[in-house]
């Protein structure tokens, strides 16, 4: 469908010669930002006065951005001002807990209103367009991306994608507190061959439709305003030159009409991919639907030639710099190029009291209890502690990875927490061990700052000096698991387990007899299936952002009773990878309870995840009853009820995340064991019980069957509504036309 014109555009194209129209195709970085390919721009200024720039990212601050427009506004011929991107990932300046941990909240207004307060923080440092949400769905924990994803479910991923676009662009992009939102990477980024960030992809298209699309889509219903590609190929064809991907489905099928940006260089890296040299990737790029290239100028140095070669016409380039500069004018730039540029708002709107108060609690929100110990948690607040563990009094690493616009040195320590929240228990710290010993893991990991620290004192000096404080106890709590760039962009891992350099200091501790809390970080799902076995409390907390120490004391001493649920399965070793709880049956289901020949199993492991989707524990209990559907037969075009009681039935006030599961039992396609329709996060006093309904329609019952038609069957569903993935169905109902 033609959008319909802007004029205030299409007199600005009338006016355009060939060369200013692909100068709005080309985005560069002086190099402020995080540089995340082995080049930055030259010569930005003289590119932006020549009007051969259409954004620029890794410049902010009021004053610098308004020194930028200027340089467009005022030098360019037809001073059309600039795009002023950011990757503001999980919060701006304020510093909210990595993607994957926000998304263990199962909170979608708490996740909303965090990317409203990074909307409003980056653009009273004058950005205007976010590389941002992320929902990219992964099941391979060695890659590192897996941070910042919302996990491994479709439905899942969906809601945090919208949440995360209403919340960075509202109902109005034009105003100077939203920025136009990125959904990325476009397509399939999450299933990179191996876990190896950037490798190859190759997945059906049934699987791609039903498991891996859904949240791009999502994010395209709810008007994003920009889509960036990905790294990867796709049947063969890298996704910034897949015409299939960037014209057939996302314009023509999904709606699309906003403008496509690549990623990093990723144009030129065609050319590795075996496309042909820059001219020819760049054209093919331009003619697949992408409308600006980041970084690798491959668009500003090739296309005016391929024009003339008649190898693109210029008609492709107006049809992009088009969707450039309608996005200039939704976001209010056409009409005031300084709309961003208000000196007085980062003093008003960045790190406020209240921001910090919302990281605090999104930190809190998003932290799953995995094992509980002899109910050793929450502390008494006069205890006397030993807090222990290379993360326990740590700045650098409290953030999370791809957190460049926050400041590590804001962030709170766990020992400061303590103290904060428990002024009056006996705290004494050691460090206990290195976050690895391995001095040339540490120098990969340290590209953006001192991640891992090793120590002058030997392992064992540390290690004597930890069981010491932890002897003379009442209780040890440990800070352990992956510094921040241990996970995020090209930290892939092969193993992932703790590093044996705590894992002896876990060992250690649990054999000491006391009663021992491990507060584990990390960036993605580890192999923790020792500490599981061990006699130990595990508090799992991502890497929290800003707020980590506060947020991590509040739950520890009971004044939050912890709430978060896994958004992706973990695993019980690197050999299970792939494993998540929608899998597709085979012909040959194992029992669960045992190996058996010629079944699919494994000699070595049991097929079960060591802790499942949707899986996380509270301080009380929760009973799950009277689960039931309102009548036997939903009827296209009606409604069914499925409801279920939950009681609180422990000690203590909790959140519970009320999930609900569907199995389809016959399908054209193979039908996955489950999946996610419906959650809700409901507060119980303890004691108190509610009924939690989820209403279906068949429409909910769709899915995109081999000729990629989005139907439902007709046929027999199952159900459970349940506090995590792993149970049985309980109930059943009859789907008819
Ligand atoms: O937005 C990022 C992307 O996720 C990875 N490559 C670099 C981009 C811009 O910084």
């Amino acid at each position: 469908q033609a959008q319909e014109k802007i004029p205030q555009v299409e007199e600005l194209l009338a006016k355009m010669t060939l060369e200013e129209k692909i100068g709005q195709l080309n985005l560069l970085t002086p190099g402020g930002g995080v540089a995340t390919g082995s080049v930055v721009s030259e010569d930005v200024e003289n590119k932006i006065r020549a009007g051969n720039v259409g954004g620029v990212f890794g410049v902010s601050s009021p004053a610098r951005v308004r020194q930028a427009q200027e340089l467009a506004v005022k030098n360019s011929r037809l001073g059309i001002p600039l795009l002023i991107g950011a990757d503001v990932i999980h919060g701006y300046k304020t510093t909210f807990p990595i993607p994957l941990g926000l998304s263990s909240s199962w909170d979608m207004e708490l996740i909303k209103e965090s990317a409203k307060i990074a909307a409003r923080e980056a653009t009273a440092d004058g950005i205007n367009w976010n590389f941002s949400p992320m929902v990219d769905i992964t099941r391979d924990p060695r890659w590192g991306r897996f941070a910042e994803t919302a996990g491994e479910d479709p439905f899942l991923g969906s809601a945090v994608a919208k949440a995360m676009v209403e919340g960075y662009q509202q109902d109005d992009l034009s105003k100077p507190h939203t920025m136009m939102a990125t959904v990325k990477h476009m397509a399939l980024y999450g299933a990179p061959e191996g876990g190896r960030d950037y490798n190859r992809v190759d997945m059906s298209r049934t699987k791609m439709f039903n498991e891996y699309l859904p949240p791009y889509k999502a994010a395209v219903d709810a008007g994003v305003g920009s889509v960036m590609t990905s790294f990867n190929d796709i049947d063969g064809v890298p996704a910034t030159g897949n015409k299939w991907l960037l014209t057939d489905l996302l314009r023509e099928r999904w709606g699309f009409d906003g403008f496509v940006v690549s990623d990093y260089t990723s144009v030129n890296e065609m050319i590795a991919h075996g496309m042909g040299d820059l001219q020819d990737v760049s054209a093919l790029a331009l003619k697949a639907g992408l409308d600006m290239d980041m970084v690798g100028e491959g668009f500003l140095t090739t296309l005016k030639k391929s024009v003339e070669e008649g190898k693109v016409s210029e008609e492709e380039i107006t049809t992009a710099a088009r969707r450039i500069l309608e996005a200039k004018h939704k976001i209010g730039l056409l009409d005031d190029p300084y709309l961003y540029s208000d000196e007085s708002r980062p003093e008003k709107d960045i790190l406020t009291k209240e921001n910090r108060d919302f990281a605090r609690k999104a930190a809190a929100h998003s932290f799953v209890l995995f094992k509980k110990h002899n109910n050793a948690l929450p502390l008494d607040k006069n205890a006397k502690i030993a807090l222990i563990g290379p993360l326990a009094n740590d700045k650098n690493n409290m953030l999370g990875t791809w957190a460049p616009t926050g400041d590590q040195q804001l962030s709170i320590p766990v020992l400061e927490g303590f103290k904060n929240v428990a002024p009056k228990a006996d705290i004494t710290y050691a460090k206990g061990a290195n976050i690895s010993d391995d001095s040339t893991f540490a120098k990969k990991v340290n590209v953006f700052g001192p991640r891992i620290q090793i120590s002058e004192e030997s392992p064992e000096e540390m290690l004597q000096e930890a069981l010491r404080i932890a002897n003379a106890s009442d209780v040890v709590v440990a800070v352990v698991g992956e510094a921040s760039e241990m996970s995020g962009e090209a930290a892939s891992r092969t193993d992932i387990t703790i590093p044996e350099s705590q894992k002896k200091l876990i060992r250690e501790l649990a054999a000491t007899g006391k009663p021992v809390v491990l507060v584990l970080m990390s960036g993605r799902p580890l192999d923790i299936s020792e500490e599981m076995e061990l006699p130990v409390t595990i508090l799992q907390v991502w890497h929290p952002g800003v707020e980590a120490g506060n947020a991590i004391a509040d739950v520890i001493f009971g004044d939050y009773n912890p709430s978060g649920k896994l958004t992706a399965t973990w695993p019980r070793s690197v050999g299970q990878i792939p494993i998540y709880y929608g899998m597709r049956n085979t012909g040959r289901p194992a029992p669960a309870d045992r190996f058996e020949k010629f079944k699919s199993n494994y000699l070595d492991s049991p097929n079960t995840p060591l802790l499942p989707f949707g899986y996380g524990l509270s301080y009380t209990e929760f009973e799950y009853s009277n689960v039931k559907a309102n009548k036997q037969t939903l009827k296209a075009g009606e409604e069914i009820t499925l409801t279920a009681t939950v009681k609180n039935t422990g000690n203590y006030n909790g959140d519970e995340v009320v999930q609900l599961y569907i199995s389809d039992k016959v399908r054209s396609i193979t039908p996955p064991l489950k999946e996610l329709k419906g959650f809700e996060k409901i507060r119980l006093q303890k004691g108190e019980s509610r009924e939690v309904s989820f209403t279906i329609t068949a429409d909910d019952l769709k899915f995109y069957n081999s000729q990629l038609e989005y139907v439902f069957e007709p046929g027999e569903f199952e159900f459970f509504i349940g506090g995590s993935s792993d149970h049985k169905m309980t109930g059943s109902f009859e789907l008819t036309e």
